[in-house]
């Protein structure tokens, strides 16, 4: 009794921990929330957030370019989101004459925005349950296979049914991991203009030394605008597009915020996964995040030399480090969070409560092994995606084996083949290669390809090594041995050598092409991937998805059972969410205690000209000399740049409206604090907070920095 009277203990404690900040909740369902809401301090409806009758705020939020969120913040369609959101279309229209990385971008009129080929903009209009027809004679007995089967068919289905009624394009999502469907009706706009960025030095202050880290100093937005046919159509760029009127745009606030102020963010959260049982807590801890942690370490630590030594290497590197690098960062903060806040234990605990509650209803059988389950199945899982960790973070990071994998269909062109293929594989070859050579460095892809082999040979069993590497071992005096004969032979670590190549090709050189030793290394490695390991954690994975539905289901019973005040919110899947929390600081350890603003000052303090990440404009410095801030100043006479908050974000909210108590714009949200990023396994409100640039050094630097009035103009400001 003592025991069961602990343990139910530890698993009230883990629902009681479970504060207003924590959950994305789905709009349409925000009723259950509104009265929250409502005392935490929200002025206004839920209705006013979602409707599907009236215009309300779900009308200005867009999943922006497939991975962000952005928000509308005029009747004539412009759009916010973050600088690192619109990164690549800002290096997409970059030159040498026009760099507008370096210098930032501003159109002065319609006709200087840039149309980017490819962008679209996703606005949700409706969204319904279709949970029973998905599920429509899918009995229990069926096996995985069959039961996905069938929901694979009934989804297509009921799209097809639906087209035939509308307009919007279809998509049905599994929520609560398969216990729920959503059928969401989208309006796709795809003509998006770039309208604005701030140079890098403010877009990317502070870059990938300050990223996931508070306090924070970056002005991290950009700036876009949604076009439309004249009949208000979206339809693909046209020279006869007009800027799109939408049902509603954000107010922005010039009113900043205070300590305990109500915030709501309001965006498209990519992935997280709150429901996992201990054991894979544990292993996503303290098994996988630590290789790739460790792996993605020496390689940046190899980028982190050469880029020093050669700004030009700088440059040529500076995306591929921000890419590596946030993971790396990120994981190094999700094992310390899972460590420090006891996160195995906690899950564990609840377990075991779990496990002890399925055992006093029969009804309850079907959750009553589902632990033991877990555990003998994520055991199996483990070594493969070791191996598949391995294989991404070494063999696949060695970057002239994965451009080698360009030239595969020439490799197996023939005699046979049409001379125009052949003349399109080439085109298509030469501008992977232009690409590919502007930022390569063969020092650092030699030094890489040498450090990550020895890795994978000592940390993998002969049996999970691919073909290639026991063949190291075996035949070469050593890894160094091996990558200087790579180096010497392959053609395709010099531009002029495949330059040579593709000028001259012929069907009879193909043979020599699927020689190449880069391009057979890529192939040995893939061929293990393919053969040897993907279809286990094909097999692995299904049988995880349906023992994590299973679990979720009972969770759901187990909690309405137990703690039925308390809300259980699906785990994030690019749907569109709601989270609430307030502004507040927080202390991250002992003796520390950070504030929940940041100001120009920090920037001053912060600037380094010798440090790329820390370089300030003239411009800049001279605004904040004559503290000429106009009304965009905090009431406190300084210049506000971010703040953070306690709202449960993750991937995808990056750009996300942040709103205040009458849902005007404070705000965008673009990070979280490091020592929170644990947050999409296990979210603790003490340290789990996002951040966000402070709307009003948005609007300083686009007014006062870089003059674009034109653009203020048409903005609703609340002063
Ligand atoms: N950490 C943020 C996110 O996960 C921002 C990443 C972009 N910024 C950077 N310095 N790499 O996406
Ligand atoms: N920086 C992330 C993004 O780009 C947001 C986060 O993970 O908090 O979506």
């Amino acid at each position: 009794m003592k025991k069961l009277l602990l343990s139910l203990f530890i698993v009230m404690s883990v629902v009681m921990n479970v504060r207003a900040d924590e959950g994305m909740w789905i709009p349409m369902l925000l009723q259950n929330n509104e009265q929250e809401m409502q005392e935490m301090g929200m002025n206004i409806t839920v209705e006013d957030i979602y409707s599907i009758n009236n215009s309300s705020m779900k009308d200005a939020v867009v999943l922006f370019g497939g991975g962000c969120t952005g928000e509308i913040v005029s009747n004539q369609g412009l759009l916010f989101t973050n600088h690192h959101c619109g990164f690549d279309w800002i290096q997409y229209h970059s030159t040498v004459e026009h760099d507008y990385l370096t210098d930032g971008f501003w159109a002065m009129g319609f006709e200087e925005e840039l149309p980017c080929p490819g962008l679209t903009a996703v606005m949700l209009k409706k969204m319904e349950d279709v949970t029973d027809r998905v599920l429509e004679g899918v009995e229990n007995s069926i096996s995985a296979e069959e039961r996905a089967e069938m929901i694979k068919n009934n989804i297509a289905k009921i799209k097809e049914e639906t087209a035939a009624t509308t307009d919007y394009e279809l998509e049905i999502k599994a929520f609560y991991h398969g216990n729920q469907y959503y059928m969401i009706y989208n309006e796709v706009f795809k003509d998006v203009r770039m309208v604005g960025t701030p140079p890098s030095n403010i877009g990317k202050f502070g870059g990938d030394t300050d990223n996931w880290v508070w306090p924070r100093h970056t002005g991290d937005f950009s700036i876009f605008r949604i076009y439309v046919s004249p009949e208000g159509k979206a339809v693909e760029y046209s020279e006869d597009n007009v800027p799109y009127k939408p049902a509603y745009h954000f107010p922005i606030s010039l009113k900043g915020v205070e300590e305990g102020d109500f915030t709501f963010v309001f965006g498209y959260p990519a992935r997280t996964n709150e429901y996992l049982p201990s054991v894979a807590v544990d292993q996503e801890a303290n098994v996988i995040y630590p290789v790739s942690v460790d792996l993605r370490g020496k390689i940046l630590d190899i980028y982190n030399k050469h880029q020093e030594k050669d700004p030009k290497v700088r440059i040529q590197y500076a995306s591929k480090h921000a890419h590596l690098g946030n993971g790396w960062k990120k994981w190094m903060g999700v094992i310390e969070g899972i460590n420090n806040f006891k996160g195995v234990e906690k899950k564990y605990a609840f377990d075991k409560a779990f496990t002890k509650w399925a055992n006093y209803s029969r009804s309850r059988g079907a959750y009553l092994e589902l632990i033991k389950d877990f555990e003998r199945v994520y055991a199996e899982y483990e070594p493969y995606r070791l191996a598949t960790t391995y294989l991404s973070e070494t063999a696949l990071q060695i970057e002239v084996v994965t451009f080698a994998a360009n030239f595969n269909k020439l490799a197996q062109v023939t005699k046979d083949t049409p001379q125009e293929e052949i003349d399109a594989l080439i085109a298509a070859a030469r501008e992977e290669a232009k690409v590919f050579f502007k930022d390569y460095y063969q020092p650092i892809d030699r030094e890489v390809a040498a450090m990550v082999l020895q890795e994978y040979i000592d940390n993998q069993p002969a049996d999970f090594r691919p073909e290639l590497l026991n063949t190291i071992v075996e035949k070469y005096a050593d890894v160094q041995a091996y990558v200087d004969e790579l180096f010497a032979k392959t053609m395709f670590a010099s531009e002029e050598n495949v330059n040579k190549l593709l000028d001259e090709f012929k069907a009879s050189k193909a043979k020599k092409i699927a020689k190449d030793p880069a391009l057979v290394a890529y192939n040995n490695v893939m061929d293990f991937y393919l053969g040897n390991v993907r279809p286990k954690v094909a097999e692995i994975s299904g049988q995880i998805s349906e023992l994590q539905r299973i679990f979720m289901r009972g969770q759901m019973e187990f909690h309405a059972e137990q703690n039925p005040d308390k809300m259980m919110y699906p785990d994030a899947n690019f749907s569109l969410r709601v989270t609430y929390g307030k502004v507040g600081g927080f202390s991250p350890r002992d003796a520390v205690r950070y504030k929940h603003y940041t100001t120009l000052d920090g920037i001053m303090q912060k600037e380094n000209p010798a440090i790329y990440d820390y370089v300030v404009t003239d411009r800049l410095r001279e605004l904040y000399e004559t503290k000429d801030y106009g009304r965009y100043a905090d009431k406190d006479g300084s210049m506000h740049v971010a703040f953070i908050a306690g709202n449960h974000t993750t991937g995808g909210n990056s750009g996300s409206p942040i709103l205040n108590a009458d849902g005007h714009l404070l705000g965008l949200n673009f990070d979280r604090t490091w020592e929170g990023t644990m947050s999409d396994l296990i979210y603790d409100p003490s340290i789990c907070k996002n951040i966000s640039v402070d709307v009003r050094y948005v609007l300083f630097i686009i007014d006062k920095y870089a003059g674009a009035t034109r653009l203020i103009d048409e903005m609703t400001i609340v002063e």
